[in-house]
């Protein structure tokens, strides 16, 4: 196959060389990062609702930056790490990240649409910002729209998030995991399909 009509992305960790064409199982140039990730990737965790940027649900990470992948060419994101919300889980157990875990101990979702676009939009933020403020987290999910309306309870859960992972991170030994393309997805804290 030609170099010139293939991509390469990092997804959860593991490496993927996409054909950029016409068939089906292509990816083709008008293909949106959201579209590739569901529908050739099967990474249904990423939500999309109004496919137009405007309420955060598709949010994923691309190089550690929160994006909005409906917003985004597949094309454009050659050679870029992403992360979905399937790569939050323990590579190792494919136990919840505890950003998940503090969404369902504080019952941060109600019909859980929303919710894989604000933990990635809130895993971007702790991952800078390890010790928000109130403020600080509202700022960050200012773009990620729940039509429960649940923000009251995602404040306290990514407050209390933020908690876990700074003691995960003081705890000697492996850290929170960043990824793992072979965790089993989870219904509860990362959507349904
Ligand atoms: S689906 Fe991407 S911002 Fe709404
Ligand atoms: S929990 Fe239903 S849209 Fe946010």
């Amino acid at each position: 196959m030609d170099e010139a009509t293939q991509i390469r992305l990092t997804v959860n960790g593991r490496g993927h060389t996409l054909a950029v064409g016409p068939r089906s199982a292509d990816v083709a140039p008008s293909d949106t990062l959201a579209h590739t990730l569901r529908h050739v990737m099967g990474l249904t965790g990423t939500k999309v609702s109004c496919d137009r940027g405007a309420c955060g649900m598709c949010t994923v990470l691309l190089d550690g930056r929160a994006v909005l992948s409906c917003s985004l060419l597949t094309v454009e994101c050659d050679g870029s790490s992403v992360t979905t919300v399937e790569g939050l889980a323990d590579p190792e157990t494919g136990g919840l990240h505890p950003l998940q875990q503090a969404f369902v101990d504080h019952t941060a979702f109600q019909c859980g649409f929303c919710t894989p676009g604000i933990l990635m939009s809130t895993k971007a933020l702790l991952d800078e910002n390890p010790e928000p403020t109130v403020g600080e987290v509202q700022e960050a999910l200012a773009g990620n729209h729940c039509r429960c309306i649940t923000h009251y309870h995602v404040l306290e859960a990514v407050q209390d998030a933020a908690g876990r992972m700074r003691e995960a991170a003081l705890e000697p030994g492996p850290t929170v995991s960043e990824s793992s393309s072979n965790a089993p997805e989870r219904d509860v804290a990362t959507g349904t399909r």
